[in-house]
């Protein structure tokens, strides 16, 4: 944008996951950051001081500071259950919104939330850094590549001991509800493929020091005739995934698996002369991306935000795309409290 006036913005919720925001911030010459909202004045005056936002005036509600400040852009890091809400009063203010996940605490929300974006038509979009990983951009541009011919099967595991404390130990539906959104945003990523339904089973394994609901697994039937399995929990120790999973990928000429990092291994069916009882494979090399650094993913995400406030773009993390993996979230609850199956609709 060259010599353009910066973007205004505030941002709500000065917590843990707003050092990541403030560094990449900081980075953006785009952005001036003219307001902070927390609660606790003491967590936002903490930010203020530590990244050097000394023009940035702190407010503890966010209709107080788009009053002050009139700002372009909201970044809302607060709770869960506050997203939606700030997403309406920013909407209201005329700001563009780029929200932390999940989008909204129930489905209710997330419509809600999303109909105003579109009434106000400014920009609507939430944190799901993981699309920017690249792990995943390597993996999605080999599935798009077609070496593995059509794609029936997607299998993901996650399991790591995370022993977090505070909140999510008593929190109903934890691993589903604070976890598995990036999963499941991420299978419909790389798949290009939407949930239709889904059976979920959660518990709570023996030894867990969850109040429940640590475990779960679910099967998601998707368009184009695809199925995906998830297997997660948050109480299991030993032989931990990576926090993006451990996948499976199967088409009808080969299959990939990805450990989730940097590691993706494939193999493609080798033409034969005739009939045989198994086929020989050949070995396909996926191509290499640079690796880039652990926080570069929110990075590139509001990176991203900003360029398409800026060009009128639709941002890749749209609230109205991501309402469909929200919906994979709330509809494997929905199943998990039923004990049936569970039809999605948008
Ligand atoms: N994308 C990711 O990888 C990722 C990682 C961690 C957390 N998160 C998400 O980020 C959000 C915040 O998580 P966190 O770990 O920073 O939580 P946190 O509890 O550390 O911080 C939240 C802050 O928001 C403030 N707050 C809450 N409601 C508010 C409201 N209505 N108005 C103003 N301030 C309010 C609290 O006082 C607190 O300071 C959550 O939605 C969480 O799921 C995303």
């Amino acid at each position: 944008m060259g010599n353009a006036k910066p973007m205004r913005v505030v941002v709500a919720g000065c917590g843990g996951i707003s050092n990541v925001w403030f560094k990449s911030i900081n980075s953006q010459p785009e952005i001036e950051v003219v307001g902070l909202v927390d609660f606790m004045a003491a967590a936002a005056e903490k930010q203020r001081d530590v990244y050097g936002l000394a023009g940035a005036h702190i407010y503890g509600s966010l209709d107080a500071a788009l009053r002050a400040c009139a700002p372009d852009i909201v970044f809302d890091l607060t709770v869960p259950d506050a997203h939606a809400d700030n997403v309406i009063i920013a909407l209201e203010h005329g700001c563009h919104v780029l929200t932390e996940k999940p989008m909204a605490h129930t489905m209710p929300d997330a419509r809600r939330a999303l109909a105003a974006a579109r009434l106000a038509g400014l920009q609507y979009a939430v944190m799901q850094n993981r699309r920017y990983s690249s792990g995943i951009r390597r993996m999605r541009a080999l599935l798009n590549s077609g070496v593995l011919g059509t794609l029936t099967t997607v299998h993901v595991d996650f399991f790591i001991g995370a022993h977090f404390g505070g909140f999510r130990d008593h929190m109903v539906h934890v691993l589903l509800l604070d976890m598995a959104i990036h999963t499941f945003d991420a299978i419909r990523f790389v798949s290009g493929a939407d949930a239709t339904g889904v059976y979920c089973k959660e518990w709570n394994p023996q030894g867990s020091w969850y109040d429940r609901d640590a475990s779960a697994v679910a099967i998601f039937e998707m368009t184009h005739g695809i199925v995906s399995t998830y297997r997660g929990s948050w109480s299991s120790e030993g032989k931990s995934t990576s926090w993006e999973s451990q996948w499976r990928f199967i088409g009808t000429n080969g299959s990939a698996v990805w450990d989730g990092n940097d590691v993706i291994d494939a193999e493609t069916i080798r033409p034969d002369p005739g009939p045989v009882f198994r086929h020989a494979y050949d070995v396909v090399i996926p191509s290499a991306l640079a690796v880039l650094p652990a926080d570069h993913a929110h990075d590139s995400c509001i990176r991203d935000f900003i360029a398409c406030v800026q060009q009128g773009r639709c941002p890749l993390t749209s609230a109205s795309d991501n309402i469909k993996s929200l919906a994979m979230v709330f509809a494997a609850i929905e199943s998990a409290d039923s004990g049936g199956h569970v039809t999605l609709v948008e």
